[in-house]
């Protein structure tokens, strides 16, 4: 019997071992250590058997048998659920590394990059960078730039009024700035000369976007004021800020011009490496009446102003055709620069 029962636990096992899932497994568990299972006929066995030693040895055997037989089971359970286990957390796995990788890292706006690398060029040639606010009196945009009321030339800054009365002031007197030309005056009122600053900032005009055209723009004034200066001065400083920011292949010029603050007054251009001729800004040298105007003796001082716009600045280092794209938020144009 003894024999049979080995023979017997060994197909359990095998069987066992074979199991595929865990039905299979809760499957055999009846077939063979239920009550009416193919060991526990070997139970019923027992009585039929001779001696009592017979019986002990047998039924030791056959327990053993049993335990064996359950053992494996559990085994082979556990090893069917862990497999499942695994198989689920394969099948259910979330990719989350978007949300665990660092953000992607920005950067400047390609007109702030070049308003920096403005002011940067002229921190080099020794100037100090200047403010001025973006809404200023009629006194500061015009008056004190030498463009009394009714001057003719205040009707090409498409300027915009702001509905606000300054204390002690007239109605219709407060504006957005037309041009950052106020901040020399505020440089003058604040400063003793030697004044050598730039100004970058914000400046707002009434006109309708177009591809060279916003009405909220931005520009960099200059202004000089020592004793001795002289248009030679303005024209190698042009020179030299012009090589510095787009390099040594690109030229400048000056061609006469008129502004009611500068006399005389001139336009820089600058010739790009295919020749052509592209205006940049206004200059000149500062007129004796802005001097005053800004608190300086324009007998014993002399100095030079320019201004020209950043964002034409940039237009032009980058080939950017249309202008409105700068400002549209459009991520695919913004991260090419
Ligand atoms: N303010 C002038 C403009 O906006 C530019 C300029 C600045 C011209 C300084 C001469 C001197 O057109």
């Amino acid at each position: 019997m003894i024999e049979d029962l080995n023979v017997a636990r060994d197909a359990a096992l095998a069987d066992v071992a074979a199991a595929a899932s865990l039905d299979d497994v809760a499957a055999l568990d009846a077939r063979l250590l239920g009550k009416k299972g193919e060991l526990a006929a070997f139970k019923r066995q027992l009585g039929s058997l001779a001696s009592v030693d017979e019986r002990k040895a047998a039924g030791a055997a056959v327990n053993e048998a049993l335990a064996a037989v359950s053992v494996a089971l559990d085994e082979r359970r556990a090893e069917l659920a862990a497999a499942a286990r695994s198989a689920a957390v394969e099948s259910e796995r979330l990719d989350l590394t978007e949300f665990t990788a660092r953000p992607a890292r920005g950067h400047a706006h390609v007109v702030t990059q070049a308003w920096e690398r403005l002011e940067d060029v002229f921190i080099g040639l020794g100037y100090q960078v200047a403010e001025g606010p973006e809404v200023e009196t009629d006194w500061f945009n015009f008056e004190a730039l030498n463009m009394a009321d009714g001057h003719p030339a205040r009707g090409e800054f498409d300027t915009l009024f702001v509905d606000h009365v300054a204390p002690g002031g007239t109605p219709g007197h407060t504006l957005l700035r037309t041009h950052t030309s106020p901040v020399q005056i505020r440089a003058m009122q604040a400063m003793e000369p030697p004044i050598y600053i730039v100004a970058p900032g914000r400046v707002f005009r009434r006109d309708t976007p177009d591809a060279t055209h916003m009405p909220v723009f931005h520009q960099i004034e200059g202004l000089v004021v020592d004793r001795g200066i002289t248009m030679a001065h303005l024209a190698g400083t042009i020179e030299a800020f012009t090589k510095a920011f787009f390099g040594g292949n690109v030229e400048s010029r000056l061609r006469p011009s008129y502004f009611p603050f500068t006399e005389p007054s001139a336009e820089f251009d600058i010739r790009r490496p295919n020749g052509d001729w592209l205006e940049l800004g206004g200059c000149g040298m500062v007129h004796p009446a802005v001097l005053r105007a800004g608190g300086i003796d324009p007998e014993e001082y002399t100095g030079f102003a320019f201004g020209f716009g950043i964002d034409r600045m940039a237009v032009m280092r980058h080939q950017i055709a249309d202008i409105r794209d700068m400002y549209t938020n459009d991520l695919r144009f913004v991260e090419q620069f």
